[in-house]
């Protein structure tokens, strides 16, 4: 069996954020509700110029030059997104032009909720596993923009970004075990978006249920009978909705590994639950604290947090990815850290784009929730009335078709 995985990583988001304080102040709720209660700091927001397709690019473009991958050796090009830009033409043809990739490049997008992009994930090493692959790489993104609307329960769950990986065989970040990767799907109402609308609908106490209830199917499938290796694990990452619910996930984890249900009153479990959390989760949250729920690229946020401050100590060592897709579908896998993985950090690390963000008013925001709801169909959009510069934009629909420009 070849031994495959994740061989680069960027994250690109879009310029504008909010701050969860303020967002708390201005829905009259207390500010410890979202940023204690869910656990955010700030929450990314695009104008209309930056949509899943500018944001994949540009996740892509920093993967491929950073870890220097030359776009000629992408042989699958695979785009996990919810927040498509058409019924039929896939982001993913846009993305495979604007990065200059190889027509003999087979070229497709995935849609399941959250689970997009690790679909899109196990479909690479798959891929190169068989043999097909013929030495070539998988480039799988991860862009979405999660939005459920002004004053609903899921407005401070909202979030934007995209997150680029290359699969490709000896990686240089992560290893996976194909022997513990397990799946889980059950037709579930607990998040959906319909046709006619922009923003998601959600049963939202419902979702974190058959969260939880996924996270011990596709467990127990990974694990197929086998000893469970939950004390091994030097990290736990998840998908993160919102950080709260990382917590949420791994105080099951716990319970599961276990075999038992905790109970705060039990001092001595519930202290190693909690320096459990504390090692193994806790200080991998801050980029979902910061950017918010970006949908597919969630959990793998979370793996950048990971090995953008991981040390030596780490490298060699399992973690345990849990992906959750509303509908419902989801994975759990057990994957290595690889020797040599430390040494990229200055790559992965997304810190100048965040130091870059501009904090929006309240206002400015709200606005800009009511403008994109028009944006599909506006002739022309000008990037500089965002301020936006120096990148790739949407500017404007003309003839039924979407246009980008560089700017
Ligand atoms: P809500 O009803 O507004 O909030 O909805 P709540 O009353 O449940 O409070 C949230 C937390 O804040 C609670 O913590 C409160 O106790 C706490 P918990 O008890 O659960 O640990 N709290 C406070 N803490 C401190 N000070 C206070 C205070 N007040 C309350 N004053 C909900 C929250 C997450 C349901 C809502 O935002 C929502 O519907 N979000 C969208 C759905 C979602 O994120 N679901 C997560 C699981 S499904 C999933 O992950 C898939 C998804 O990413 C989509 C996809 O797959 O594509 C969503």
């Amino acid at each position: 069996m070849k031994a495959t995985g994740i061989d680069a990583l960027a994250f690109a988001g879009p310029r504008g954020y909010v701050e969860m304080a303020e967002l708390a102040q201005a829905r009259g709720v207390d500010p410890a509700k979202y940023l204690s209660g869910l656990g955010q700091q700030r929450m990314a927001i695009a104008t209309p110029c930056e949509d899943t397709v500018t944001m994949a690019v540009e996740a892509g473009a920093r993967a491929l030059q950073q870890f220097d991958v030359d776009p000629a050796e992408i042989g699958t090009l695979i785009v996990g997104t919810e927040t498509g830009v058409d019924h039929s033409k896939p982001v993913a043809v846009y993305v495979h032009e604007l990065l200059g990739l190889d027509t003999r490049c087979r070229t497709f997008e995935t849609k399941h909720a959250c689970y997009g992009a690790m679909a899109g994930l196990t479909a690479s090493m798959d891929w190169i596993a068989s043999g097909r692959a013929r030495g070539r790489k998988a480039l799988v993104i991860a862009s979405d923009i999660a939005r459920y609307g002004l004053n609903t329960p899921g407005e401070p769950t909202q979030g934007a970004g995209a997150v680029a990986l290359v699969v490709a065989e000896q990686p240089r970040l992560l290893r996976f075990d194909p022997m513990r990767i397990g799946d889980y799907t059950r037709q579930v109402m607990d998040f959906w978006r319909p046709l006619y609308s922009k923003y998601a609908f959600a049963d939202g106490h419902y979702s974190i249920r058959c969260y939880l209830e996924a996270l011990a199917g596709a467990r127990a499938d990974a694990l197929a009978g086998r000893e469970s290796v939950f004390d091994e694990l030097a990290a736990c990452l998840y998908h993160v909705p919102f950080v709260r619910m990382a917590w949420k996930a791994h105080h099951r984890h716990f319970e599961l590994a276990a075999d038992d249900t905790l109970d705060p009153e039990h001092h001595e479990t519930w202290q190693r639950f909690e320096h459990s959390y504390r090692q193994r989760v806790e200080p991998w949250l801050s980029l979902n604290a910061e950017i918010g729920n970006i949908y597919t690229g969630s959990l793998f946020l979370a793996l950048i947090d990971l090995l953008r401050q991981a040390d030596a100590t780490l490298e060699g060592q399992p973690i345990s990815l849990f992906s959750y897709g509303s509908g419902c579908g989801a994975t759990y896998c057990i994957a290595e850290v690889v020797n040599g993985a430390v040494a990229w950090h200055a790559q992965l690390d997304p810190a100048e784009h965040l130091a870059a963000r501009r904090r929006l008013t309240i206002g400015q925001y709200e606005s800009l929730m009511h403008q994109t709801e028009h944006a599909d169909r506006a002739e022309s959009l000008d990037p500089s009335s965002y301020d936006l510069k120096g990148g790739l934009y949407y500017v404007g629909t003309a003839e039924h078709q979407r246009r980008y420009a560089r700017r």
